[in-house]
């Protein structure tokens, strides 16, 4: 089994592009609904809740994680990586990476301004500024980093909105707004927007819409959803590391879990997904 987990539902549309572009592999699925957002919350918070989950699905048959999170991503990949696991047996793979890397897949060498919608906590670890910086300075080693504009925009209401099913209702109407105004006016001339936070393609509408009442005749710039690219990442690595790809299992099977409530996420999910689904409730024991 391919584990993937988030905070709650946004790894749903992590998922989603998986399972079509990978449909032969079994997938346990770990929402911890019941202690989200994790957005706001510190370091040392994020990191155990991650562990926690990480090890569980490791508990649960899976060889291979993945952090369909962003904010788990920024905040607790890489300690994981270095200290909780053993890679000879298993692996957690993140979303950030794969993200920055299709940014500048055109190999375009040109000025660029990049905006960054994310929680709180992704924001503060600056994980994207840094990996957009690495990128940059590999891929264009002749290119100044003075060419490279990056903003970022915490939406702290977006992730609450989403998980309470409100996101549609004409209120959030007002946060989407406030965030996105909010960015470009830290740099008009923003061509990409990164929806770096895996709930936010539910809002992907409302966000486009904003923009065009926004920017009028103005270029809209592109919004960069991750759920493809991650789903294209983990094919490749499949095929790079076959010995870790023999030890997934084939059936085609899902299986949904979440700390609270089933029959919540199972109702919520349908929402986000093109199939229903029956979910079950799972508790941590620390
Ligand atoms: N969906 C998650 C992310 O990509 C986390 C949202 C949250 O729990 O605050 O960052």
């Amino acid at each position: 089994m391919i584990g993937v987990f988030d905070s709650g539902y946004g790894g749903l549309t992590i998922l989603e592009p998986i399972r079509r572009t990978l449909p032969q592999y079994d997938y346990l699925y770990l929402g911890d609904n019941a202690r989200a957002p994790y957005g706001t919350r510190s370091f040392q918070v994020i990191y155990e809740y991650t562990l926690q989950a990480v090890n569980y699905l490791f508990e649960q048959g899976c060889r291979l994680v993945i952090l369909a999170c962003n904010t788990a991503s920024a905040k607790a990949l890489r300690t994981i990586q270095m200290h909780d696991i053993n890679p000879d047996t298993h692996r957690v793979l993140g979303v950030i990476r794969p993200t920055v890397e299709s940014v500048f897949a055109d190999n375009q060498l040109q000025e660029r301004h990049i905006g960054i919608l994310a929680t709180q906590g992704t924001v503060s670890s600056q994980s994207y500024v840094i990996e957009l910086k690495k990128q940059w300075s590999q891929r264009f080693p002749t290119l100044s980093l003075d060419h490279l504009h990056i903003s970022q925009q915490a939406c702290p209401m977006w992730v609450p909105l989403i998980e309470s099913g409100e996101y549609k209702e004409t209120g959030a109407d007002y946060f989407v707004n406030k965030y996105l105004t909010s960015l470009l006016e830290q740099d008009p001339l923003i061509d990409t927007i990164l929806l770096a936070c895996t709930h936010y393609p539910l809002l992907q509408k409302k966000i486009q819409d904003t923009l065009l009442t926004y920017l009028g005749k103005r270029p809209i710039p592109t919004l960069i959803a991750q759920g493809q690219i991650v789903a294209d990442s983990l094919k490749d690595y499949l095929l790079r590391h076959p010995e870790i790809e023999a030890d997934c299992t084939k059936s085609g099977r899902c299986t949904f879990l979440t700390t609270e409530q089933a029959d919540k996420f199972t109702s919520s999910a349908s929402v986000f997904l093109t199939a229903p689904i029956e979910a079950q409730q799972v508790e941590f024991h620390a």
